[in-house]
């Protein structure tokens, strides 16, 4: 059972997926706090809704560092073991990763290293990729540059909009999420450098995706 702290800005769709995998026993861990920094946000709502301790912690007033030590000190009081950002919009720093040194987690939607950044749909479409996807990744001090958990790939459509392309790869957000965190409970994550080995976990069928798919190789 390993202890989470889950930090948000915003719907909380993904600290939802978490939440019901957990009530539903696929997995095996403990949401200790909520933390988010915009009150009033949906994600604190759905804390409250199943009785989950929640709190806003405020950036007014303190610089980053500051902010992230308050941070620390309500995940520590909580016995936090794993820190899990679900749509945190703030940039962390050095102060928050160095109390939990690999034990951050972010969850962003595309696959890495390609697409860092924020609002990445319609600059996916807009580059032209066919294939889109999620990525959870352990937080480091760069943005979005830290050691890959788990990826999945979406294909990307022509008459594809941000709203569309972000909704199927939501979807998949919330099975990656919960699945890197249960890894992660049952101590199969191996960090080596910038690999992470998912000890024991069956590899993935070899599969390959194809989009457009094949016209005239027989499918
Ligand atoms: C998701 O798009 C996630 O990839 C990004 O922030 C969004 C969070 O959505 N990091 P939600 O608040 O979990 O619904």
């Amino acid at each position: 059972m390993v202890n989470l702290g889950v930090l948000v800005s915003g719907s909380g769709s993904n600290l939802q997926a978490i939440i019901d995998n957990i009530e539903a026993g696929r997995v095996d861990a403990r949401i200790q706090v909520v933390i988010s920094n915009v009150p009033g946000v949906y994600a604190l709502e759905r804390a409250k809704k199943h009785g989950l301790l929640h709190r806003v912690i405020l950036h007014k007033g303190l610089n980053r560092e500051e902010y992230d030590q308050k941070v620390v000190e309500a995940l520590k009081a909580r016995d936090v073991e794993l820190v899990v950002l679900a749509g945190f919009m703030r940039i962390i720093t050095p102060v928050l990763l160095r109390a939990f040194p690999m034990r951050v987690m972010n969850i962003h939607p595309a696959l890495l290293p390609a697409f860092p950044g924020t609002h990445v749909w319609q600059t996916q479409i807009d580059y032209g990729v066919k294939f889109a996807g999620c990525t959870v990744h352990f937080v480091d001090e760069g943005t979005d540059t830290g050691p890959i958990i788990i990826q999945a790939v979406v294909p990307v459509y022509d008459e594809d909009t941000a709203d569309t392309l972000n909704a199927r790869i939501l979807k998949q957000e919330h099975k990656i999420y919960s699945q890197a965190i249960q890894m992660y409970a049952e101590g199969r994550l191996e960090v080596q450098g910038r690999r992470v080995l998912a000890k024991g976990v069956p590899r993935a069928v070899d599969s390959f995706l194809i989009n457009p798919p094949p016209t005239f190789l027989g499918g």
